[in-house]
């Protein structure tokens, strides 16, 4: 069976962006064997002096090489993360630099860096406070999801949104992640 690997990096316990990826992962789980990497509370470190000298020297904790070979090897892969400062929650950038490895995840020769991950598609849900759509310039977690695919080679990116939540009534909202699921779930048919 094909692998995906699940981040979640949503922080609420109701929170709506997991609302809306639970019945898309769960669809997506009857084709692929599903890893969740559940961000809150997983306590990755910040990279910083200290990591990046024992990075020098080669060392890299091994739960979190593994975990990055994971990834790498990962054939599809699936983002939950709510709209926090017009990105995404720090935990998330905090992951990304713990899996962003030479030799793992990405490469580079003389000239320029490559991907080395199996991936071909990524579907990035997100929910916003705000009525700010993707693509907005205002929006910069699809901007940056889609950069680090480029470095880690993760092929196409499908985003799915709910947007204006915080200034929604509870029947819009719950409207709003009814619509954002049946469009996961048509992205799902054929991801
Ligand atoms: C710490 C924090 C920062 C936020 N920053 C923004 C923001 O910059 N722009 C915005 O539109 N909404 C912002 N929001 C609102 C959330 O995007 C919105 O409530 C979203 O639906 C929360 O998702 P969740 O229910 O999955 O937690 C923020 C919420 C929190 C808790």
């Amino acid at each position: 069976m094909k692998r995906l690997i699940y981040i979640d990096a949503t922080m609420r316990e109701e929170s709506r962006t997991r609302r809306i990826a639970g019945p898309l992962v769960e669809e997506l789980g009857r084709r692929y064997e599903i890893e969740t990497i559940r961000l809150d509370g997983a306590g990755f470190p910040v990279v910083g002096s200290e990591i990046l000298k024992k990075r020098d020297r080669g060392c890299v904790p091994e739960k979190y090489a593994e975990m990055a070979r994971r990834i790498a090897a990962a054939d599809r892969i699936v983002i939950a993360a709510p709209f926090w400062d017009m990105s995404f929650p720090a935990a998330l950038k905090v992951f990304f630099e713990n899996m962003s490895l030479f030799h793992i995840t990405f490469d580079s020769d003389n000239t320029h860096c490559y991907g080395l991950c199996k991936c071909s598609k990524v579907l990035y849900i997100t929910t916003r406070g705000m009525d700010i759509h993707t693509g907005d310039p205002l929006e910069q977690a699809t901007p940056y999801i889609s950069a680090l695919s480029r470095l880690w080679g993760l092929g196409d990116l499908y985003v799915v949104s709910a947007e204006n939540m915080d200034y929604s009534t509870p029947e819009e909202i719950e409207r709003k992640i009814e619509t954002a699921v049946t469009e996961g779930l048509a992205i799902c048919s054929t991801f």
